[in-house]
C-alpha cells in the first residue's frame, strides 16, 4: 500500500520508518524538498535495518532482500502518491498545507495523527479531524495521535507484556480496513473507537492526558482495568422496568457482554439518549409533541363542527397553530438530535408531519375532503407515535 506523508517531522519519521520496514512504499514531504529528501535517506537507511527480535509480524514476514522504498515529494506529490494519505503536521500548518497538497485526497483514505498545539490550546468546538475531512473530502480516520512519538519508534510497542491498542476514529469501511493495516504494521492492535464524530473525543483525551503527562503525572494510572470497568455489561432501557424503588427506568446490565452504548456505529445508545435528557431537549419535545398531537386533534373536532355548519372561525386559525407547533417540533428535534445527540429520526417525523400539515391545509383549502380527511388521520397518528415514543424515554 503506497503511503503518502504530510509531514517530515518526527511523526512522519517514527511511523513511515516503521511501514517502510514493513514494505509499503512511502513518500514524505515538508516545506522544504532538500531537507525532506535527506529525511527520506535517513529512513531508507533505518528502515532498511535488520529488525529485532520481536519485531511487528507484517516486518517480520518481509523479505530481506525487498527494497525499501523511501521518497520525498511536494505537499501535493505525497498526497496524490498515497493510495492511503497521512496527515502528520503542526496544527499550525494544517491550513496551508492542506492547500498546497490539493484535491488529490479526495475519496482516499487520510490517516490523521495530529493534536493542537497545546493541551490548553484544544478546541472541542472545531474538531481538527473534521476540518481535514471537510478540506479534503478524504475518507478520514483518526489515529496515532494518543501517545508519544518514541512509542511508534518502538517495534513492536507492548507495555507490560501488552501490545499496545491504538484506537481508530472513521466513518468509511476501507479508510478503517487501511488503518487497521498500517496499525498492524507497526504490531499494535486496531481498536474500532466508532465514527468520525467521535475523533473530537480522542483530540481531547489527548489533550487531556497530554496535560497530565506534562505535569509529571502517570496517565495510566487513571484508568482501572476492564474487570472493574463496570462497562462489561449490555445497558438496556427497552427492556421494561429494573423494579427500582420509584418505578423508573433503570439501565440493566447483561454481564459479559459489550457496552451497548459503545458498539460503534451505534447512533442511539441509551447513553446517548440520557445526554439528550440531561440536556433539557427531551422534556422541552415531549411537551411540544403533546401541543402539536392535541392541536391536530382539535382540528378534528373543529372540523366535524365546520361540517356542521358550526365552528368555521376556529379550523383555518387552528391550521395556523399546527404548523407553527410542527415547526417549534422540528426545531426542538434538531436541537435533541444534535446537541443532545439523541436519535435522529424524530426530527425527520417531524418534517414529515410539517409538510404533511401544509399538504393538508392546501387540500382542505381546496375542498378535497376525501383526501384531507385522511391525511389528517395520518398526522394525528404520526403525532401519537411521537408522543409515546418521547414519554417512553
Ligand atoms: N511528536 C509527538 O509525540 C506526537 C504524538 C502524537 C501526535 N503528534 C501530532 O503529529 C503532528 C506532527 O508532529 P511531529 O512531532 O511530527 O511535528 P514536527 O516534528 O515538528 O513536524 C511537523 C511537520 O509539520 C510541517 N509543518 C508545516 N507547516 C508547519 C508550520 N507552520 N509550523 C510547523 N511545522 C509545519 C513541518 O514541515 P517541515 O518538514 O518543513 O519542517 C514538519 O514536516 C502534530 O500535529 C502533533 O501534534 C505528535
Amino acid at each position: 500500500m503506497r503511503i503518502g506523508i504530510l509531514g517530515a517531522g518526527n511523526m512522519a519519521d517514527a511511523l513511515g520508518t516503521q511501514w517502510a520496514g514493513a514494505g509499503h512504499p512511502v513518500m514524505v514531504s515538508g516545506r522544504d524538498l532538500g531537507r525532506s529528501t535527506a529525511q527520506a535517506a535517513k529512513m531508507r537507511t533505518q528502515a532498511t535495518r535488520p529488525r529485532p527480535v520481536g519485531a511487528s509480524a507484517a516486518s517480520a514476514a518481509r523479505e530481506p532482500s525487498a527494497e525499501v522504498d523511501v521518497r520525498a515529494g511536494t505537499w501535493a506529490e505525497a498526497a496524490a502518491f498515497g493510495e492511503v494519505v497521512v496527515v502528520a503536521v503542526r496544527e499550525a500548518g494544517l491550513g496551508d498545507v492542506l492547500q498546497a497538497a490539493g484535491p488529490s485526497m479526495r475519496g482516499k483514505p487520510v490517516i490523521d495523527v495530529t493534536n493542537a498545539a497545546a493541551p490548553d490550546r484544544y478546541d472541542s468546538t472545531r474538531p481538527i479531524a473534521r476540518m481535514i475531512r471537510d478540506f479534503t473530502g478524504g475518507h478520514v480516520v483518526k489515529a496515532f495521535n494518543l501517545c508519544h512519538v518514541d512509542v511508534w519508534r518502538m517495534t513492536p510497542p507492548v507495555f507490560d507484556g501488552r501490545p499496545l491498542a491504538v484506537p481508530l476514529c472513521g466513518d468509511d469501511r476501507d479508510a478503517m480496513d487501511a488503518a487497521r493495516t498500517l496499525v498492524a504494521g507497526l504490531g499494535c492492535t486496531p481498536l474500532d473507537g466508532g465514527g468520525l464524530d467521535r475523533a473530537m473525543q480522542l483530540e481531547a483525551t489527548a489533550a487531556f492526558v497530554i496535560g497530565l503527562w506534562f505535569g509529571g503525572a502517570d496517565a495510566q494510572a487513571i484508568l482501572p482495568p476492564l474487570a472493574s470497568s463496570g462497562t462489561h455489561g449490555v445497558l438496556t432501557y427497552d427492556e421494561g422496568r429494573s423494579g427500582d424503588d420509584d418505578g423508573r427506568r433503570m439501565p440493566r446490565r447483561s454481564p459479559g457482554t459489550m457496552l451497548e452504548a459503545f458498539i460503534p456505529g451505534r447512533r442511539r445508545s441509551p447513553v446517548v439518549t440520557e445526554v439528550a435528557k440531561g440536556s433539557g431537549y427531551m422534556t422541552a419535545f415531549k411537551v411540544v409533541a403533546i401541543l402539536n398531537t392535541a392541536a391536530v386533534l382539535a382540528q378534528a373536532v373543529t372540523a366535524g363542527q365546520l361540517m356542521s355548519g358550526a365552528g368555521a372561525g376556529l379550523h383555518g386559525p387552528g391550521a395556523f397553530v399546527v404548523h407553527l407547533l410542527g415547526l417549534v417540533q422540528l426545531v426542538v428535534a434538531v436541537l435533541m438530535w444534535r446537541p443532545g445527540r439523541a436519535a435522529g429520526w424524530p426530527a425527520l417525523v417531524s418534517v414529515a408531519i410539517l409538510l404533511l400539515g401544509f399538504v393538508q391545509s392546501m387540500l382542505g383549502g381546496s375542498g378535497a375532503v376525501a383526501a384531507h380527511v385522511p391525511l389528517g388521520m395520518g398526522l394525528f397518528g404520526l403525532s401519537v407515535w411521537l408522543v409515546v415514543w418521547s414519554w417512553r424515554r
